[in-house]
């Protein structure tokens, strides 16, 4: 079976009356990077919640290799580890002693080299007898990690993992996803650092309001989406721009040192050439220019701009 998960038609509505999701269809590939990216309240955390079992659901269905998270709760709970978004731990216990307790919370035999190198890659060796109320907030969602990878699940969601963890050490827990990822174990994460999802996910996901608004391979979406701008960088400064240049996607940069061209890395023709050369004809020099590509951020601010 291609997919390890299929969530289907799935709604939650809160005590409150709150409609925090609303008929979500998604199937998760076995072995990818899915990056669930959505601004603040669009229902990721719920949607996790719902598929590791904390939550209930209101409505529909959602089954973790073919095992249905209600009616088969435990098998499905076995095969998941979870990193949720707030940071819970036994502050008083060591590192080693929650690690261990974890991986006995689901009937795992104790196997203390696979949490010793668990702990490797997360950099926590070191801090193994330390209390975790003693460690720092990067730390602590560190354990949180190494909690989640204790029974050896082949999935793994991640929630906002790299809040509050420093540059270095999130380039470290990037690197210890894709080793999960090449052992074959199935990753799905939230971000608000989308350059992250950018540089790690195998497909992205869009949620908005409680509904997926987009569900597309990284690289795809990109392609599709993606728009190129040129700059030009001017040897002299215009004041307007000149009019033998209107038919072109150009724009004079308000301090007029700048002409910026926009276009469809997608399109058939993308007018480069006619414009550079219509640029030439009108007499404009330029010392440098440059291309840039729209980042999935920019793609991902302009979806959910358009729905709100
Ligand atoms: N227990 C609850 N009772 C009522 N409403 C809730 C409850 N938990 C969450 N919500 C609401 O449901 C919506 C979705 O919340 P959720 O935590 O799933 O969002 P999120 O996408 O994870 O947001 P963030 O990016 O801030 O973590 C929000 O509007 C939130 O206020
Ligand atoms: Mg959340």
């Amino acid at each position: 079976m291609p997919n390890i998960i299929s969530i289907k038609n799935l709604s939650k509505t809160y005590a409150s009356g709150f409609r925090a999701l609303k008929g979500i269809n998604l199937d998760i590939k076995r072995g990818e990077i899915f990056a669930l990216l959505g601004p603040n309240g669009a229902g990721k955390t719920t949607l996790i919640g719902i598929t590791c079992g904390i939550l209930q659901p209101t409505g529909g269905s959602v089954t973790v290799d073919g095992h249905d998270i209600i009616n088969d709760f435990r098998a499905a709970r076995s095969l998941i580890g979870l990193v949720p978004q707030e940071l819970h731990t036994d502050a008083f216990e060591s590192v080693w002693a929650t690690v261990n307790f974890s991986r006995g919370l689901f009937n795992k035999p104790k196997n203390p080299a696979y949490v010793e190198k668990i702990l490797r890659s997360l950099s926590l060796w070191d801090k193994k007898d330390s209390r975790i109320m003693t460690l720092s907030g990067g730390m602590k969602r560190r354990v949180l990690i190494a909690k989640a990878l204790s029974h050896e699940p082949q999935v793994l969601f991640l929630d906002e993992p790299t809040a509050g963890v420093d540059v270095e050490l999130r380039k470290d827990m990037w690197q210890v996803v894709r080793e999960l990822r090449d052992a074959g174990v199935t990753i799905i994460l939230t971000t608000h650092y989308i350059e992250e999802a950018q540089d790690m996910a195998d497909r992205v996901g869009i949620i908005n309001k409680g509904e997926i608004i987009l569900v597309e391979e990284k690289a795809e979406l990109m392609h599709k989406l993606g728009k190129k701008h040129l700059t030009l960088y001017l040897q002299q400064k215009l004041d307007v721009l000149p009019p033998a240049l209107a038919a072109h996607a150009l724009t004079l940069s308000p301090d007029g040192t700048e002409l910026i061209f926009s276009y469809d890395t997608q399109a058939e023709r993308t007018g480069v050439t006619r414009m550079l050369a219509a640029v030439g004809d009108a007499g404009i020099r330029f010392k440098d220019l440059q291309t840039q590509q729209s980042s999935l951020e920019d793609i991902f601010v302009g979806l959910v701009s358009d729905r709100s």
